[in-house]
């Protein structure tokens, strides 16, 4: 087993032969960009400035607007050669020089399904093509009407000066919309597309992820989460203000993006000027070209160098140990070059980080510097551009992703990829309706993309930390899409609500598992978001204009009743950052948990947050208020701009923001209305039983009523790690159940067997039509 000892592994450590991956054809080597010389003026000036100011000799106000000139000159021009620079550089990618027949199949057919290699600039340049080639021209035919409508109105005000609606309508510019599946990636590309045309971000070039809109009434190029597009169908069912829609990524298969396909599909049938563009970066072309009723392929041969495949010979116990072993050696050992290496989440990549600190610094100047660079989904987006500033002269990078550098964002300059097999996936057992996240070998189609990033700019090498045995018997081709292993409550609630009432028979690429779609069905019946007859209700469309999951929504909703809608803003904003508000260094444990357990709160966890986010309101959201309790300043903002983002949602649904913070029997209440699915009764032992399905389970040790041991708890979420742990816990009273869920609880007291209510015929009805159609 590897002890950390870089430099004298590499020979000990056995791998198998390579496997040499032919290169397909490549055009041309990239050229670096041109570095700018430019010195840092901007700083010596504005000291200058400063001097000057002090003085009050004549001719000064003179020399300043000189100065201020010359300042502004030199931004301009280190501004145009950027942008020159920048242009140069989108040439060199591999789909420039197919533009013109892509842009002609673009033009000949509505429907395109587009396969690229990673970093052939599918999302950064097709867009840009588009609104080149004039895909953002107002439609003309419908502007004219318009028009009409608004002459009319100006013949009655007769000498008052049109309004700028007017030529705001007439050149109201039509969008291009293309969705990722990962935030990180929808804001990223969108930033670079705004560098590259030149523009601030958010105004032509805009993006939108849960929570944070940066786009405006100017937003032609607009990227966005598959799951926002989805939402904009509620507000525009044929998504009038787009010319183009791209689903690009479309080989995750996330759940939106498959949900997606057969929503544009359909619209795409009454609005044949809207143009659909379907990206991909593997193999599923066929595909997805048959489920677009035949449409064409395009392909972009990639710009790919061999990479040379490297396996274990044995299994590695501690894949996380091996990685950082092989980094070291690659450092060691190899020549130059950038390394990426896959693990599963943030705290592996936090680990490894850590690891590699400390194992670097031992080797202190025997070794070339190595910076180290995380990168996941919910890091901070500054943090995030910092993966692709080039390293400095000597330096190697190292960067410690997710998934999320497999496809969706491209880094350039590594040569080496580390990749020990692994991801984080989310999987649901429809049984229980209980959901996880857990580690699983990936498939061989990702096994290949990953090694693929290591052969962009020049040969590469990719270090498999599993053998190649391994990767033949115990590896599945491909993913299994998303659709078919998770909860879908929350795509359930959101079809009803645009109207699509059969979704047995929706047009799925593949169709979700029949318990699952029957289990949402339940849920949402037991909420009260459909009726007896699984229609939608008026409190189901409610529900539906919040980007949560449905038994969150319900929980704001009930606020209403309990009056208390302040607090479970708050409490929801919490729970959407909550395994991230406590800090926790390894060097002050005791300190950070005693500043833990100082925010508790009786009637439980839900509470605690409440009481976490008040306190902090209260120091006027202070910065050093969190670096004392050990509370993670950067989550608790992202809470508080949820709850901006939720309150504002609130008036929508006509919703008053009450506040009633001593009431916690009304708070705990309005979560139990979203929640009494979560149910748990304690048995013995410290063990409680869910309700619904006798499952067993235990209160977290994190949570503060976990040496209480209420008799009735309401949990957020099960965590399975060595046990079934509930996390998130409140307290309740056995005679709320049947108050906040009266569809669901038939007896006033949980305490005789026969508590559950039997679902209404109709959910057996569709029970049997969904057996018919799986069958
Ligand atoms: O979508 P696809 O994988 O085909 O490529 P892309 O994302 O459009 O990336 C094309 C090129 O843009 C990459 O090779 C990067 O050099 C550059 N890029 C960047 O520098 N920063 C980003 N945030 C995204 C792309
Ligand atoms: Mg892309």
């Amino acid at each position: 087993k590897a002890n950390g000892q870089a430099g004298q592994n590499f020979e000990q450590r056995k791998w198998e032969d390579e496997v040499i991956h032919t290169a397909l054809p490549h055009f041309g080597s990239l050229d670096k960009e041109a570095k700018s010389n430019q010195p840092k003026y901007d700083y010596i000036l504005d000291e200058e400035i400063q001097f000057v100011q002090q003085l009050t000799i004549p001719g000064v106000n003179e020399l300043l607007q000189y100065k201020e000139k010359s300042k502004i000159n030199e931004h301009e021009d280190e501004n145009k050669r950027k942008h020159r620079s920048l242009q140069e550089s989108r040439k060199t990618l591999p789909i420039y020089r197919f533009r013109e027949d892509l842009m002609n199949a673009i033009r000949d057919h509505q429907v395109l399904i587009i396969e690229g290699e990673t970093g052939s600039g599918k999302t950064t340049q097709l867009t840009q093509y588009l609104y080149e080639e004039g895909y953002c021209e107002p439609d003309t035919e419908n502007v004219e009407e318009e028009e009409e409508e608004e002459e009319e109105d100006y013949d009655d005000d007769d000498n008052i000066k049109l309004p700028n609606g007017k030529k705001k309508k007439e050149k109201k510019m039509m969008m291009i919309g293309c969705t990722q599946p990962r935030r990180v990636a929808a804001m990223s590309v969108a930033a670079r597309v705004a560098e590259e045309m030149n523009v601030k971000l958010g105004r032509e070039v805009g993006y939108a992820i849960r929570f944070e809109d940066c786009s405006s009434e100017r937003t032609i190029i607009k990227y966005m989460t598959d799951g926002m597009l989805l939402r904009e169908f509620l507000s525009e069912p044929d998504l009038a203000s787009y010319s183009v829609l791209i689903v690009d990524e479309a080989h995750e298969r996330t759940l939106h993006t498959d949900i997606l396909f057969g929503l544009v599909k359909d619209i795409a049938r009454f609005r044949p000027k809207l143009k659909l563009l379907i990206s991909s970066a593997t193999l599923d072309a066929e595909k997805f070209s048959q489920f677009f009723d035949d449409a064409p392929i395009f392909r972009i041969p990639g710009r790919r160098f061999p990479v040379d495949i490297y396996y274990t010979k044995a299994p590695e116990a501690d894949y996380i140990d091996a990685a950082v072993v092989t980094v070291l050696q690659i450092h060691v050992t190899q020549p130059l070059g950038d390394v990426l290496v896959f693990l599963t989440g943030q705290e592996e990549i936090e680990t490894a980080n850590e690891m590699l600190l400390e194992r670097t610094r031992k080797l202190g100047t025997k070794i070339k510097e190595l910076i180290i660079l995380p990168i996941y989904s919910t890091l901070p987006s500054d943090m995030q551009i910092r993966i692709f500033e080039p390293a400095p002269p000597g330096a190697r990078k190292v960067i410690l992703a997710t998934n999320i550098a497999e496809t969706s964002l491209t880094i350039d300059g590594i040569h080496y990829v580390i990749d020990p097999g692994f991801c984080k996936q989310k999987t649901y057992n429809a049984r229980n309706g209980m959901e996880a996240l857990t580690i699983t070998p990936i498939s061989k189609a990702s096994a290949n993309q990953r090694a693929g990033r290591a052969g962009r700019v020049a040969p590469g090498k990719c270090f498999r930390l599993y053998t190649s045995w391994a990767y033949q018997h115990e590896l599945d081709d491909n993913s299994i899409p998303e659709i078919q292993r998770t909860n879908l409550g929350n795509v359930v609630l959101l079809l009803k609500s645009l109207g699509i009432n059969d979704l047995v028979n929706f047009d799925y690429m593949d169709p979700p598992p029949m318990e699952t779609l029957r289990l949402a069905f339940e849920q949402l019946y037991a909420l009260g978001a459909l009726n007896h007859k699984v229609e939608l209700t008026k409190l189901g469309r409610r529900m539906a204009e919040f980007p949560l999951d449905p038994m969150l929504s319900k929980t704001i909703l009930a606020s209403e009743t309990y009056k208390c809608s302040a607090e479970i803003l708050t409490i929801v904003s919490m729970l959407s950052v909550n395994n991230s508000i406590f800090f926790r260094p390894k060097d002050k444990t005791l300190l950070a948990d005693t500043a833990r357990q100082g925010f508790f709160t009786p009637g439980g966890d839900h509470l605690t947050l409440l009481n976490v986010y008040n306190q902090w309101k209260d120091t006027n959201y202070s910065t050093q208020w969190c670096y004392e309790n050990f509370i993670q300043f950067r989550s608790m903002n992202r809470a508080r701009q949820v709850r901006d983002q939720l309150e504002a949602l609130m008036e929508r649904v006509e919703i008053e923001i009450q506040s009633n913070p001593a009431d916690t029997i009304g708070i705990r209440k309005a979560i139990c209305s979203g929640f009494f699915y979560h149910t748990a009764k304690f048995s013995k032992n410290g063990m409680y039983k869910t309700v619904r399905h006798q499952q067993s389970v235990l209160i977290h040790p994190n949570s503060c009523l976990f040496d209480q041991i209420p008799r009735y708890v309401i949990y957020f979420e099960l965590v399975l790690t060595t046990k079934e742990y509930m996390r998130q816990v409140i307290e309740i009273e056995n005679e709320w159940l049947r108050e906040t869920a009266p569809h669901f609880y038939k007896t006033k007291k949980l305490d005789d067997d026969n508590k559950v209510k039997k679902m209404p015929k109709v959910l057996g009805k569709i029970k049997a039509e969904l057996e018919r159609n799986y069958s």
